[in-house]
């Protein structure tokens, strides 16, 4: 028989190689996805190019970072006990590490993203591939990169889906809250200037910070600048039914300042935090 201790060396040797361990024990089965020749064809496999463009979120011309070409990146939806593999390639000029945020990362300490302390940052035209498994953590989510401030930039949502038998589900997560439909609030701050001015501003005295010129819901707002007006598609609408109840997904994507969030004349319930059911709390 196998030993646990003597199995696990052997797959970190063959992460990304494919090899398939026909017997692996079942909880080393969260492995297995890492060593599937067609794990690049699942459905929770992602590639994801990260990159200079030109944007325009609140109407003013600049050089943003996008996934993919998308600012915020794009949302990554998956259920709890599946393997997450995601393929990220640096395009930037400056190293990269994407963290995702809560997630546990039991077995697969490889995966969370700190910079120098659990993978060394991904160069400019490097890859690395985030291999993970979702645990027991159903709620809303969120990734962002982990070098530098470049959260202002590359970051987005990570939802994660109930996937408990339904008896269990029930007293939890969505079985416990009835709604309708959800929406996805990414809130967000931007600045007009490098992200490089930003660090310059936390490490040399003398350099103010650069100022806040928008706050943004999902990627956009609406300003009119002195220079660079441009494409901005205006305020991000979130549309709604009356009598309907809403899951809104919130998610604080600001990189210093602090967001309070309220609808006009409805209450809320917050049911979910980080990955953890809540005790209902109205506001
Ligand atoms: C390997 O991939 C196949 C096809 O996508 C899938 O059916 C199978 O469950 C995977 N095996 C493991 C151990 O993840
Ligand atoms: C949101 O994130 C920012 C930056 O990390 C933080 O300062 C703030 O306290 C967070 N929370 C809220 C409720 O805005």
């Amino acid at each position: 028989m196998l030993k646990v201790s003597n199995i696990y060396p052997i797959l970190l040797l063959f992460w990304g190689q494919c090899v398939l361990p026909q017997e692996a024990p079942p909880f080393l089965d969260k492995f297995c996805i890492l060593c599937n020749n067609s794990c690049e064809d699942g459905p929770n496999f992602h590639r994801w190019i990260v990159s200079e463009q030109v944007v325009a979120p609140d109407n003013f011309e600049q050089v943003g970072k996008v996934i993919n070409g998308q600012f915020p990146g794009p949302t990554i939806t998956i259920g709890t006990f599946q393997h997450l593999v995601v393929l990220v390639e640096n395009r930037l000029s400056v190293p990269l590490t994407i963290h995702w945020h809560g997630l546990h990362q039991d077995r697969t300490v490889a995966a969370d993203g700190a910079g120098f302390v659990t993978q060394a940052d991904i160069p400019p035209n490097g890859k690395y591939t985030y291999c993970m498994f979702i645990e027991d953590e159903p709620g809303t989510h969120m990734y962002h990169a982990h070098t530098d401030i470049d959260i202002i930039w590359i970051h987005g949502a990570l939802i994660v889906k109930d996937n408990n038998p339904p008896i269990w589900a029930k007293t939890r997560d969505a079985g416990k809250y009835h709604y309708d439909e959800e929406r996805l609030l990414i809130l967000e701050q931007l600045y007009h200037e490098p992200v490089e001015r930003f660090v310059q501003s936390l490490t040399t005295a003398g350099v103010p910070r650069p100022a806040t010129q928008s706050l943004m819901i999902n990627g956009q707002s609406f300003g009119v600048w002195p220079t660079g007006n441009s494409n901005a598609e205006g305020y991000s609408l979130i549309s709604v039914q009356r009598m309907k109840t809403y899951r809104f997904r919130i998610i604080n994507l600001s990189s210093e300042l602090m967001f309070r969030f309220e609808i006009e004349d409805h209450s809320m319930t917050v049911i979910e935090m980080d990955g953890i059911i809540c005790v209902q709390s109205q506001s």
